[in-house]
């Protein structure tokens, strides 16, 4: 089996770049995920030196890890907008820069958090950069528990063959106590009819489609760390 620490320093790399981007009084967006985590240690070590920032978590793994590190949490209730949050992905389509999110299982809370942010920065090594949505990665489905073979069933509808995510054997249950169904779909070319489709399904509580939400990416590779930004290709 595979080291599954071998691309930390990688993953290091990117998460310390974006959190330079972080300026002092920012309400920040945190991520979930072994890159995120590395963004929030980053954090925290700035956070420790004077920088004055709040954070929204996007998970209760991720509340829990920045409250042990010192970073001041805040919520909705106080802030409707948030500034910047940073945020790891499965996948990272090379120009478009869309993303399929959520094998960590927070795809709900990310995808909130994205939609109310000035701008989203995602942290990645190189593996995860792909041609086409879909390569390596099934897109995830958060789904209410009730019905769930029959939301499954509409969904295999639309081409795909649902698997409902077990962790140790148990069935997954998300930060917001529903399922997740993981749906392949080889390659992906129309990305948004799909996001729409897979929407508009019954029991379909959201989808792991991140499509035209990143202002950047941060790529990091044995090459060193590349800032890419939406249909401007790779720049250094
Ligand atoms: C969690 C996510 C993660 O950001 C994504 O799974 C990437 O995780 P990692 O950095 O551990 O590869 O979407 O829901």
């Amino acid at each position: 089996m595979s080291d599954p620490h071998a691309r930390d320093p990688l993953k290091r790399a990117a998460a310390e770049r974006a959190v330079e981007f972080v300026e002092n009084r920012m309400v920040l967006g945190l991520g979930t995920g072994s890159t995120a985590a590395f963004v929030v240690e980053a954090l925290a070590r700035r956070v420790a030196q004077g920088l004055s920032v709040v954070a929204i978590p996007t998970s209760e793994h991720t509340a829990e890890m920045a409250r042990g590190l010192g970073i001041p949490l805040t919520n909705f209730g106080e802030h409707r907008r948030i500034d910047l949050a940073i945020d790891g992905a499965d996948e990272v389509e090379r120009g478009t820069l869309n993303l399929i999110k959520g094998h960590g299982g927070a795809l709900l809370r990310e995808k909130i958090v994205a939609a109310a942010s000035e701008r989203f920065i995602v942290v990645v090594d190189d593996e995860k950069l792909v041609d086409r949505l879909g390569e390596r990665f099934p897109i995830p489905v958060e789904i209410v528990r009730f019905g769930w073979q029959a939301t499954a069933a509409a969904l295999e509808k639309l081409g795909t063959k649902p698997e409902l995510r077990q962790t140790d054997g148990r069935t997954f249950i998300t930060d917001g106590g529903d399922f997740i169904l993981d749906c392949p779909f080889s390659s992906i070319a129309q990305p948004r009819q799909l996001e729409q489709v897979i929407n508009m399904t019954v029991g379909v509580v959201e989808n792991g489609l991140f499509l035209g939400r990143s202002t950047a990416v941060i790529v990091a590779s044995d090459n060193g760390v590349d800032v890419m930004t939406p249909g401007a290709g790779e720049k250094a």
